[in-house]
Order: C-alpha cells, then sequence, then structure tokens
C-alpha cells in the first residue's frame, strides 16, 4: 500500500531520521548523537535482558504492524481516515490470552518514526516494558522488535507506543489485550468497548493533537467520540444473557463517568483487577483506566441499554446494548465476583511514605530553538528524543526532562526491592491527572476526599486538590516510568522514573 502522507509531523520526524549521520553546520546531528551518548542511551547503551522463555513453550505469537491504515471513521460520503493502527479491521485490535500463555510479538514499525509497544497493565519484565532509550532502543522505521512475556494476571488491559505517544496514539495506535481466566462463572457474552475522541474536524480531516493550552489545562479533546472506533455503535447481545463488559478509556484526555441506563450493572474489575462486585452508579475512569462490570441483559428481544458518560453538560449515550433472541433462561442475576489475581498484598506497617506532589512545572526546558530544514519544515530537536520543547508540569518541582534534556533525569525516588511503600499523591494544580505507573500494580488506599473503596490499580484520578494515597510492593526491579496518562501532561513534563533495586 503506497505510503500516504498528511501526517506533518511525521514527515518533519523523518527528516530527522534521516539526518542522523549526517554533519549539519548547524550541528543537529552532533546534538543527536551526542544527546544519545551521553543519555548513556547511545549505540553503546546495554538494555536490560528479559528473561528466556522456556524451551518447549508455545507461545501465542502475533504480528503487530504499526502502520497508517484507512478507517472509515466518519459516515461516507466523507472519507475514510489515515489512521495509524497494528492491524486492518474496523476497530482497534482485540488480543485474547488464558492466563499462563506466553505472548510473542513482533512489532513491525512501517510508520515514519521510531516507535516502540508499552504493554500498559501488565507486571512484566522491565526489558519488556516498552519505554524507548530506558528500556529497550527505539525500533525505527523499518526495523522490528519481538515482545515476549507472560503475562501474570487476568484482566483487561491494553498497548500503546510510548514515544510521541500524542501523535502515534492520537491517530489510533492502540490495542486491547484481554486475559482470560478470571470467572467463577461465565457470561454468555464478553464485549470489548474501547472508548476514544479522535481529534477530526467536520469535514473529516485530523487536527493538531496538541494544543498549548490543551497541554497547559485538562488536555485536548476531540471532537468525534468512538467506541470501537464508532461512533455510538449499537452492539447486539443475548437477550436474557449475562453480559460482561471490558471498558477501557483509551482517550488522551477526557475522564468518563461511565454509568448504564436500562438496567442495574456491577464493577467487578478495576484496571483488570477483581473487586468484590459494586453496584454501578457512575464509575470515573481517566485515560487508560479501565473497568469491567456485569449485568443481565433485558430478556425481550429488541430492547435496548445505553453505556452513559455523566462527566459531561448532559448525559452522553456512548454505545447502546440489544438483547436479540431467542431468550435465554437463567436463575435470577446475582453479580458473581471475579477470580483475584495474585497481587501482592502491601505490608502498610511500618511502611515508608513516598510523596509525590503534582504541580506546575516552573523551569522551562532549555531547548536549542528549532531548526528550518531545507525543505521548509521543522525540525525540533525535542522530537528526536521523545522530548518536549514546553514543560507545563511536574513531579515534586521535576519536570521530564529535568535541568537538562541530554541525560536521562535521575529517578524520582529508589524502592527497596520487595519493600512496601506508600506513595501520597498530592496534586497542587487545578487539573485532574490519571497517574500510571509501570510494573507494578498499586492499591489504592484512601483519599483526602474520602470516597475511596481500596481497589487494586495501575492508573489512578487525582482530582484538584484532593491527595491519595496508593501503595504497592516494590518487587519488580528495574526502573520504571511513572507518568500522567493525560498525554499531553505526560509529553510537557509530568513524568519521571522510579526504580526498585
Ligand atoms: Cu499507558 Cu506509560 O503508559
Ligand atoms: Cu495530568
Amino acid at each position: 500500500m503506497p505510503r500516504r502522507s498528511g501526517h506533518k509531523p511525521i514527515n518533519r520526524r523523518r527528516a530527522i531520521l534521516s539526518l542522523g549521520g549526517v554533519v549539519l553546520g548547524a550541528g543537529i546531528g552532533q546534538f543527536a548523537t551526542r544527546a544519545l551518548a551521553e543519555s548513556g542511551k547511545g549505540a553503546n547503551q546495554t538494555y536490560p535482558v528479559a528473561p528466556e522463555m522456556p524451551a518447549g513453550v508455545q507461545p501465542t505469537s502475533v504480528m503487530l504492524t504499526a502502520k497508517a491504515r484507512l478507517r472509515q471513521l466518519k459516515p461516507a460520503p466523507l472519507p475514510p481516515n489515515d489512521i495509524y493502527d497494528y492491524a486492518d479491521g474496523d476497530g482497534p485490535i482485540v488480543m485474547r490470552l488464558k492466563q499462563g500463555d506466553w505472548l510473542e510479538a513482533k512489532l513491525v514499525n512501517e510508520i515514519q518514526e521510531h516507535t516502540t509497544i508499552h504493554w500498559h497493565g501488565i507486571r512484566l519484565p522491565v526489558a519488556m516494558d516498552g519505554v524507548p532509550y530506558l528500556t529497550q532502543p527505539p525500533v525505527l522505521p523499518g526495523e522490528s522488535f519481538t515482545y515476549r512475556f507472560q503475562p501474570p494476571d487476568t484482566g483487561t488491559f491494553f498497548f500503546h507506543p510510548h514515544c510521541n505517544t500524542v501523535e502515534q496514539l492520537g491517530h489510533g495506535l492502540a490495542g486491547v489485550l484481554v486475559v482470560e481466566g478470571d470467572e467463577t462463572r461465565p457470561h454468555d457474552h464478553d464485549l470489548v468497548c474501547a472508548y476514544r475522541d479522535w481529534r477530526i474536524d467536520e469535514a473529516g480531516k485530523f487536527m493538531p493533537m496538541m494544543t498549548t493550552e490543551g497541554a497547559a489545562k485538562a488536555g485536548t479533546f476531540g471532537q468525534h467520540r468512538t467506541i470501537n472506533d464508532q461512533e455510538h455503535p449499537v452492539f447486539k447481545v443475548p437477550a436474557g444473557g449475562d453480559i460482561r463488559i471490558r471498558f477501557l478509556n483509551l482517550d488522551m484526555a477526557r475522564v468518563l463517568d461511565l454509568g448504564v441506563t436500562g438496567t442495574e450493572a456491577w464493577v467487578i474489575a478495576t484496571d483488570g483487577n477483581a473487586l468484590p462486585p459494586i453496584k454501578l452508579k457512575s464509575w470515573r475512569l481517566g485515560p487508560a483506566m479501565r473497568a469491567d462490570l456485569t449485568l443481565r441483559a433485558p430478556a425481550t428481544a429488541g430492547t435496548r441499554i445505553q453505556l452513559v458518560n455523566y462527566y459531561a453538560a448532559q448525559p452522553i449515550v456512548m454505545a447502546e446494548l440489544e438483547a436479540v433472541g431467542p431468550v435465554l433462561q437463567r436463575p435470577d442475576f446475582v453479580p458473581a465476583p471475579l477470580k483475584p489475581s495474585a497481587i501482592p498484598e502491601p505490608q502498610l506497617e511500618g511502611a515508608e511514605t513516598f510523596p509525590l506532589r503534582l504541580g506546575a512545572s516552573s523551569v522551562p526546558a532549555d531547548l536549542p530553538p528549532d531548526l528550518v530544514l531545507p525543505d521548509g519544515s521543522v525540525l525540533r530537536y525535542a522530537d528526536a528524543l521523545c522530548l518536549t520543547p514546553n514543560t507545563f508540569w511536574a513531579f515534586n518541582g521535576q519536570p521530564w526532562p529535568s535541568q537538562s534534556h541530554e541525560v536521562l533525569p535521575p529517578p524520582l525516588v529508589t524502592f527497596q526491592r520487595g519493600r512496601t511503600y506508600v506513595i501520597e499523591l498530592i496534586n497542587q494544580t487545578p487539573h485532574i491527572h490519571p497517574v500510571h505507573l509501570h510494573g507494578h500494580t498499586f492499591k489504592v488506599l484512601s483519599s483526602s476526599k474520602g470516597d475511596i473503596v481500596p481497589h487494586f490499580a495501575d492508573t489512578t484520578i487525582v482530582a484538584p486538590k484532593e491527595r491519595v494515597k496508593i501503595a504497592l510492593v516494590a518487587d519488580n526491579p528495574g526502573d520504571w516510568m511513572i507518568h500522567c496518562h493525560i498525554i499531553e501532561h505526560q509529553d510537557t513534563g509530568m513524568m519521571g522514573i522510579f526504580r526498585v533495586a
């Protein structure tokens, strides 16, 4: 398929990559090389190595080709959109494994800038975590990288790039990973609902993914709201059947209050982690957060129920479920809990607390000025290094990149392997931040607002002025990212490293 143009930032970045070895008067090539070398992540960098897959294991193998694809996001006669995805199809790829399976996923990069895959929420060895320069080399255009790991936990997860995320994820690069094996009573139907907005205008054209205004505030929102890339889909479900909904908020900025109208529903998992069923009123999901719901479909064919977002001036129906016959005969509905995964339980007694202040950045990033290339395109140093020229946000006063962007910033904190730590997330800003930790599943303990049911998660929302305590057992050695999952916040400073040693 011929490469389609239209991704301006990508063309610009293509210039960067092809300039890598060229000596330029302005020193751009030298800068990029030096920056990588000084970061310790240059050509000679040794990255962590993953444990071998045991002999005799038959992994589930999949090829994920990141490339531009055409997808009809808005109805014809508007043209299809030039998106990125890992596979063809009508929506994001959904991969299903059984607990205990190994996954062997070969990422083939056919976009015009480097990429990687981060397996969001999976407690895997650090070498498989997919953070370029930190855990692996960036996967350059035309190159590939094979991820091999055994997800330890059941649940609803997803995966996405971890570089220039605002562009790559903004154009659609993400997939869903389900690890099955947690049901104590099988459902009749298992429905993945991946929510996201698209930054496309009335004419169906992509708009800039990032705005200064959005990055400095609540994020830049899309206009076209979809589930599984469809606007207001109607999913057919068996009438009278037990339905599991795996709801994922894959948006880069939008916070949702998920509700169901037309029947009762229960939350049975948060970020893939079982919790005793909680009757759903509405459940807040920031970017990257997931909730699994269980419900009984209406016993009359043709009847619909709605998935609603209440975090809006007027409730918005995101999708509907329509019961279709024949009607299943099931005993009275009682929500069945899921089997919990073996997440280590934090030992809170005597645990150290690490305060993490979520704040605005006062440090302007000291990047060299943009360089205008002979073809008129603009090259930003930041792009070559997954950095951004703007920093609006910081953890404990340290924006990413820190003083110098020529080195990876030192870890914000080092945790001793095997110990429990409490992290107190202190939001000093007037905006919501969904905070995500890599490599570990944590327990959300409490909030200064007093409204938290303790539960396991990999991403948790901290509201303005709120303090949220989370706890984790630091049992996965390595350097791990911690960041806000409003991608513009992540890309403008609210990101750091924590070390488990
Ligand atoms: Cu889903 Cu570092 O993120
Ligand atoms: Cu944020």
